[in-house]
Parts: structure tokens; sequence; C-alpha cells
């Protein structure tokens, strides 16, 4: 089996950074995404990155949401790597609601495109991965978001608390089969789906959280927060703090 990683939702932000980190340390890879144009640049920039080096970057359209899709451009990126070793199933939206907004719509898109869609990417990991009998890697990127219920995001954190328990789930039901499962739960990182955000203390770059992703995956880690400080610390408070706290946390 080759050093290679296929990553969902690779056009922009943290599967485009996670792209460039794998390249760096010599992954060949398998790039997916809707925006079939982004994956032609990057697949350019990287062939001219490292021109000299023999790194294959494969990509293909893929809407997640469309489950038969998933179920063929992942075998076919497996075959055209020569076998592949990671599966990230990464691509995800968040979008604001107020429940009772009348705009079911958004949240009918959010669980579709984070749990459904990670998980038909996860199960076509699986398949191949049991059908090679050599064993993998699967990382699923969830949320911190997903430790705690969080007003107006309430789909979002619903989808990414469903996928860290289907990771959990998944994680002894494949260990006879030596595929490693990897959860990874960032806080806030600089990227498109929290441009509010961009110049707060807690923002890290993406390129910054890439390294600390890849170097967790190349561990194989079961589950990590990223960056570890100050999200483990706001992650176990998320937990741990009381309902009433909570509410008035909030307000303040
Ligand atoms: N940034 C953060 O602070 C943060 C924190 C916690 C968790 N996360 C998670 O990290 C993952 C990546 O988010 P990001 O911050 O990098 O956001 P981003 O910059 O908006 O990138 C999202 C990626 O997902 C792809 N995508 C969205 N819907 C898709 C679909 N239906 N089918 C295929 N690809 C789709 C997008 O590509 P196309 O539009 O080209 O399809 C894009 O490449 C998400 O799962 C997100 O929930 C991010």
């Amino acid at each position: 089996m080759s050093k290679s990683v296929i990553i969902t939702g690779a056009s922009a932000g943290i599967g485009k950074a996670l792209a460039y980190e794998f390249a760096a340390r010599g992954y060949n890879l398998g790039l997916t995404a809707r925006r079939h144009s982004l994956l032609e640049t990057i697949q350019a920039d990287l062939q001219k990155l490292y021109s000299g080096q023999s790194i294959q970057v494969c990509i293909e359209t893929l809407d997640v949401m469309d489950q038969d899709a998933v179920f063929s451009v992942i075998p076919k990126l497996d075959q055209d790597l020569g076998g592949v070793g990671i599966v990230i199933a990464n691509a995800g939206i968040a979008l604001r609601r107020p429940v009772g907004s009348h705009e079911f719509e958004k949240d009918h898109h959010t669980i579709a495109t984070n749990l459904l869609g990670a998980m038909a990417t996860i199960e076509s990991a699986v398949r191949i991965f049991k059908e090679r009998g050599e064993g993998g890697q699967i990382v699923g990127i969830s949320s911190v978001a997903g430790f705690r219920g969080l007003p107006r995001y309430a789909a979002y954190s619903a989808s990414k608390a469903a996928l860290s328990n289907y990771l959990d789930a998944i994680y002894h039901e494949l260990r006879p089969f030596n595929i490693r499962i990897t959860n990874i739960n960032p806080g806030f990182i600089d990227t498109d789906i929290n441009d509010r955000s961009k110049n707060e203390w807690y923002v890290s770059s993406v390129e910054y959280g890439a390294v600390l992703m890849v170097d967790i995956i190349e561990h194989r880690w079961k589950s990590a927060v990223v960056p570890w400080m100050p999200w483990w610390f706001i992650g176990t408070l998320l937990r741990l703090v009381p309902g009433w706290l909570f509410g008035r946390l909030l307000k303040g």
C-alpha cells in the first residue's frame, strides 16, 4: 500500500491545508470537493511545488450529499493511487439558523453534509480496507461544537456530536480489522466557515492547525482537540458546566 491519503472537502480551508501538509510529508493525494476549478489550481500548484519528487495528486469532483457518487469516487481514487492508506471525512458546512426560523432546509443540508456525507465516505473507505485486508486509517473531522449543543447552531452541534458517537462506535468495531479511527475536534481555525471570528485571540491559522492534525493522524491517535490549548480546557468546561451556568455564560 502506498503512502497516500484521500481528503473530502479539499478545495478550501482545513481540507486544502491538510493536502499541502501531507504533500510536504511525501504523501500521494486524492482530493475531492464540488468546486473542480479550485481543485485544479491546487493540483497544479502542488505539482509545481514538488516537481522534483514523484508526488501523485489526483482530483475528483464530489458532492458528499450524493451517496452514489461517494461510493464510486472513493474507490476510483483508491485505484488511481494504487491503494489508499488514509481516508479523511472532512467536508462540512456550518449554517447559522435560529430554530423555528422557517429555514429548515439549512438544517437538512447540514445533517446531509456533515453527518450522512461523512458516514458515506467512511462506509466507502471501510469497504475498501476490509476487502484488501491490510487495515487502514479513517479520520473524521468533528468539532468542539459537538461537545455541547450551541444555540443558533443546533443542527451543526448535533451533526458533530453524532459524528463523534459514530466514530467512537466503529473504533471498537473495526479494531479487529486493523482499521484505525481518528476523531479530530478542531476549536476555531481561520477558514471561511468562521470568518466572523477572524481576528479573535482563540482563532488559529489553518496552516498551524493542519500541522497539528497531520501529526495526530500520523501518530494514529483515537481522538484529539486542535489546538490542544485552549480547546482542551474549553471543551472540558463545555462538557461539565451545569446548564444554568452555561445559559448565563452565553448571555454574558
Ligand atoms: N474552521 C473551524 O474552525 C472548524 C472547527 C471545527 C470543525 N471544523 C470542520 O472542519 C471541516 C472543514 O471546514 P473548514 O473550516 O475548512 O471550512 P471551509 O473552509 O468552508 O471548507 C469546507 C470544505 O468542505 C467542502 N464541502 C462543503 N460542502 C460539501 C459537499 N456537500 N460535498 C463536498 N464537499 C463539500 C468545501 O468544498 P466545495 O464547496 O468546493 O464543495 C470546502 O472544501 C468541516 O467539517 C468543519 O465542520 C472546522
